[in-house]
């Protein structure tokens, strides 16, 4: 099958941080979106969530922390933040699945979705406060693994039949809503970036020692 690559042929090459990075900013905001949301636009907004997440999750699993792991392969206390990030996401991925199977209806939805989010928040602060400034320390080609990184998510966004969602900073508006979120959803993803963070209060005692 002929890959339709990139709609966004016209962006320069990210880096695989830059390209990880802004793929946790847009998922924050959509969890902010959904906090705020009402009840109808709940379910479409969780949905969003879990796809995003669950092809985010992928590509680091199959390219990013490969690549870590062999760059930290000299090192235990590194390779470890794989290790435990590798863990991270299994268990994201068995609350995804149970979201995935619920209604809005169900009594505990919006409590998993919360506190998959807040699961969420912690993990991508270890990724960006630990593995992130590791992998730029080490010797590996960012800006190759950046384009791998982009290419295979587009073959599984493309797979789920699932639209590419930006970051608040460089949004193009989504074809799929048709706008009845576009409005009240600019100014949750402003404020994004401000909210506590209480949820990943642990992340940063138990980096190194
Ligand atoms: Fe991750
Ligand atoms: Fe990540």
């Amino acid at each position: 099958m002929a890959r339709s690559t990139p709609s966004r042929a016209s962006d320069a090459p990210r880096d695989a941080i830059a390209l990880l990075k802004q793929d946790h900013r847009t998922v924050e905001a959509l969890f902010d979106q959904f906090e705020d949301a009402e009840e109808s636009e709940q379910s479409q907004l969780a949905e969003r969530i879990c796809q995003l997440l669950t092809v985010h999750a992928q590509i680091e699993e199959e390219i990013l922390y490969p690549a870590a792991k062999e760059a930290f392969s000299e090192d235990e206390e590194e390779e470890d933040l794989v290790n435990e990030a590798q863990v991270e996401h299994t268990s994201a991925k068995e609350l995804i699945a149970k979201i995935e199977g619920m209604t809005p209806d169900d009594e505990t939805f919006k409590a998993s979705v919360t506190v998959l989010g807040e699961y969420i928040k912690h993990h991508v602060k270890e990724e960006e406060n630990e593995m992130f400034p590791a992998l730029k320390k080490a010797d590996l080609d960012l800006k190759e693994i950046g384009s791998q990184l982009q290419e295979r998510k587009l073959a599984l966004m493309e797979q789920l039949g699932i639209q590419e969602e930006e970051a608040p900073a460089a949004k193009k508006s989504s074809s799929r809503s048709s706008g009845r979120s576009s409005n009240s959803s600019k100014g949750r993803q402003a404020r994004a970036g401000s909210r506590s963070k209480s949820a990943s209060k642990g992340a940063s005692s138990r980096a190194r020692h």
